[in-house]
């Protein structure tokens, strides 16, 4: 399977860090922040990429990345999203053409986690897979919403609800068959004017086609100081620092 990186937005939290680099080049211990989902990617089998960029510093990812064989991956594309805040699914309709009509592994940049999801990937056949993570703060990620009478049934996903439907939070990796761009060139803008990812995770629900599992390991998404704070020192120790 192909895998998407989306490494666009603004990274606004975390100003003023984010006025001279993109976030996701900010650095997690020893290596920057785009490395490791380029390494889930890696980890699951996938060798040819897109890393999707945007934004002002936009020309930095291929200092850094290159051609991505030294991270192992045989082929690395960018693409370039127009509005660096349009949403995950803007980004998302870059890679349409990158993705040849075949199931893609699509991974935020700035989610780092050492699952390993190489049996989800390689026994995927169509439809959807989202990855669940309990969490203290579903609030402010997309949650599933389950059947009353069937607590494993989803029932649909609602962005940052006020009121979480659920302890879980949609972690920002996901597997779709080739509809997720049909489906994103066909969205709306949602309120906060974006295109939503959890817009096209609905359309798989309503389809009877989307399944989901619990994301087993560690697992961070960081837009905060706080959260790039915890990510660096979980991976400090991880890679044998004393802290
Ligand atoms: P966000 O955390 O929603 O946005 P951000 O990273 O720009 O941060 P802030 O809210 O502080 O301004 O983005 C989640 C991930 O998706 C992150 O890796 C950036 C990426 N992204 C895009 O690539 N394109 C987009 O249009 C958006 C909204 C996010």
């Amino acid at each position: 399977m192909k895998g998407v990186i989306l490494a666009g937005g603004l990274g606004t939290r975390l100003y003023p860090l984010t006025y001279a680099t993109n976030k996701h080049l900010l650095p997690i211990y020893d290596e920057p922040m785009i490395y490791y989902p380029i390494r889930t990617l890696v980890r699951a089998g996938i060798r040819e990429a897109m890393i999707v960029v945007s934004g002002p510093h936009s020309g930095q990812f291929i200092s850094i990345l290159k051609n991505g064989k030294e991270l192992g991956l045989n082929h690395l594309e960018y693409g370039y999203q127009d509005n660096p805040t349009g949403g995950l699914a803007d980004g998302l309709k870059v890679a349409e053409d990158f993705a040849e009509g075949k199931p893609i592994t699509f991974i935020l940049g700035d989610n780092v986690t050492d699952a390993d999801i190489s049996k989800s990937v390689t026994s995927f056949t169509t439809g959807s897979v989202m990855f669940l993570k309990k969490v203290p703060d579903p609030e402010r990620f997309g949650v599933p919403v389950f059947d009353k009478n069937h607590p494993k049934k989803l029932v649909g996903i609602v962005e940052k609800p006020v009121h979480p439907p659920s302890q879980y939070a949609s972690v920002g990796l996901y597997l779709f068959d080739h509809r997720c761009f049909s489906v994103a060139r066909k969205l709306k803008l949602s309120k906060r004017g974006q295109l939503e990812i959890t817009d096209v995770q609905n359309y798989y629900i309503r389809d009877g086609s989307m399944k989901w599992e619990e994301l087993k390991g560690y697992w961070h998404d960081v837009g905060t100081f706080d959260s790039l704070l915890a990510a660096n020192v979980y991976w400090a120790k991880e890679k044998g620092l004393k802290v």
